[in-house]
């Protein structure tokens, strides 16, 4: 299962733009700052992926890192700011970011060689640094140039560099170009495991202080659920009753020993507004770029998996939500508390996109071409893979931290143990549907609210809890 560097960058590129940017941007009447804006917005206005708007954004870093001074062109010094810049970035960042930014001063040599009246366009900052540089290249190495990976992009760049010079040039600020970074973080290694294994394990994606709020909305919620079932016992009307009439606030699921006990809460987004910036600039363009298309809320809930329960079998959600209207989902799982071995973290079939051709026998079902594998209808694990399946699949453990996001499809088969450890542990589900599928969250809550014993909102559903 692919993993994948940290990108709590945001935190280190606010750092450095808005207190080391502020110098002039060489010999122009623009600080760094300018210039860095500058240059995304023309790759955002060109129609440029994200990874090309942020490496324009960051194609200077290396300026900003060395120790060399405000501009030691001037004083004769190559600072070779590019590969300074690149090495920093390739340590947060995919290649399709770093190297763009690695190769920016070679399409200046490479433009000066190839293109008639190039090096007349330069500033004079740019013919300085030039001759530092080696000047135009050589026939031989401009052949070499344009035969590199992200020769292209590292060209496109250049382009947008020369131009972002403009001291009246009217920008976003900051932050609009860093909601690019969720999406550009993610390599075209992880999005093809993606597309064909349906999960995918982003390590380190989320900041400590995006997990303690995460952490801080999951305690608020558990105090409003706790509420909830006090109130029910006291005023001795089921929880159900209680949930038809406020529409606004959690779904909240008691453990069936229990009735004090929270076994899940449902509708955060919808009852918790704070969800929304960050589905939108965390979680959604990351859903973006790994399925190509935007994504939007289906339905959302946090699991409190107590000591001894809180296991599930081996199952495809689909089956879950075959009964309403989106074809597929995407789920995105945060870890409140660390997921590990021992309190039964998340298991996925590992390299499981050939089974399904290899095991003819063992498909239920074609979706648009993903395989719904066969699974229980009825009974005590209604929705879970048939056991003869399960058992023939690779399974692979998944522990998480609070910092780590795991993606997975609604056909990604996983399962869990029980919680083995003296401590409950929460893991948030966020999930999505296709924005061309409908919006469905409030739909689907409204008639969950409504409907809440109907089977169909009880598939492979951990141990059994109060209303199953
Ligand atoms: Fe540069
Ligand atoms: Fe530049
Ligand atoms: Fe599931």
């Amino acid at each position: 299962m692919p993993e994948q560097a940290s990108i709590s960058a945001v935190d280190e590129i606010t750092q450095i733009y808005t207190e080391r940017a502020t110098s002039r941007y060489g010999l122009e009447d623009i600080n760094q700052l300018q210039h860095a804006l500058q240059s995304a917005a023309l790759a955002e206005t060109n129609g440029e992926a994200p990874a090309l708007i942020l490496a324009a954004l960051l194609h200077d870093v290396g300026h900003m890192i060395h120790k060399l001074g405000e501009n030691p062109a001037e004083e004769g010094v190559d600072d070779r700011h590019e590969i300074l810049g690149a090495k920093w970035l390739a340590k947060r960042l995919p290649a399709a970011l770093a190297e763009p930014v690695r190769m920016h001063v070679e399409a200046k040599r490479y433009l000066c060689a190839t293109e008639p009246g190039y090096m007349d366009k330069l500033a004079p900052d740019s013919v300085l640094t030039l001759k530092l540089q080696g000047g135009p290249m050589s026939e031989s190495e401009t052949a070499a140039f344009i035969a590199k990976d992200y020769a292209d992009e590292a060209i496109r760049l250049r382009r947008y560099d020369e131009e972002a010079k403009d001291p009246a040039m009217e920008t976003p600020p900051l932050e609009h170009f860093l909601r690019y970074l969720p999406a550009a973080a993610i390599s075209n290694k992880e999005r093809e495991t993606f597309r064909r294994d349906g999960v995918v394990v982003l390590r380190g994606f989320f900041s400590e202080a995006e997990a303690a709020t995460f952490n801080r909305l999951s305690s608020e919620m558990g105090a409003s659920a706790d509420l909830l079932l006090r109130e029910a016992i006291y005023s001795g009307k089921p929880v159900a009753e209680l949930l038809a009439t406020r529409p606004d606030e959690l779904i909240v699921v008691p453990e069936a020993a229990d009735p004090l006990q929270i076994c899940r809460f449902e509708y955060l987004l919808g009852s918790r507004p704070e969800f929304k910036n960050l589905i939108d600039t965390r979680i959604a363009p990351v859903i973006e770029a790994l399925t190509g298309e935007a994504f939007i809320p289906f339905k959302d809930k946090e699991n409190e998996k107590h000591p001894g329960g809180g296991a599930f079998g081996p199952h495809q959600d689909f089956a879950a939500y075959k009964s309403f209207g989106p074809r597929y989902n995407v789920t995105a799982m945060i870890s409140v508390d660390p997921a590990t071995r021992e309190n039964g973290c998340l298991e996925f079939a590992k390299d499981w996109a050939g089974f399904p051709d290899n095991h003819a026998d063992a498909v239920e079902e074609r979706i648009d071409g993903r395989a719904l594998l066969r699974f229980e209808n009825g009974g005590p694990h209604n929705g879970d893979i048939a056991p003869e399946i399960a058992d023939a699949l690779d399974w692979q453990t998944v522990e998480t931290a609070p910092s780590d996001l795991v993606i997975f499809d609604s056909f990604a088969p996983h399962r869990s143990s029980p919680n083995e450890s003296n401590t409950s542990r929460r893991a948030m589900f966020l999930t999505f549907n296709a924005e061309r599928e409908g919006d469905w969250y409030e739909r689907y809550y409204a008639e969950k609210r409504a409907n809440f014993d109907d089977p169909k909102f009880h598939v492979s559903t951990p141990t059994v809890h109060a209303g199953d």
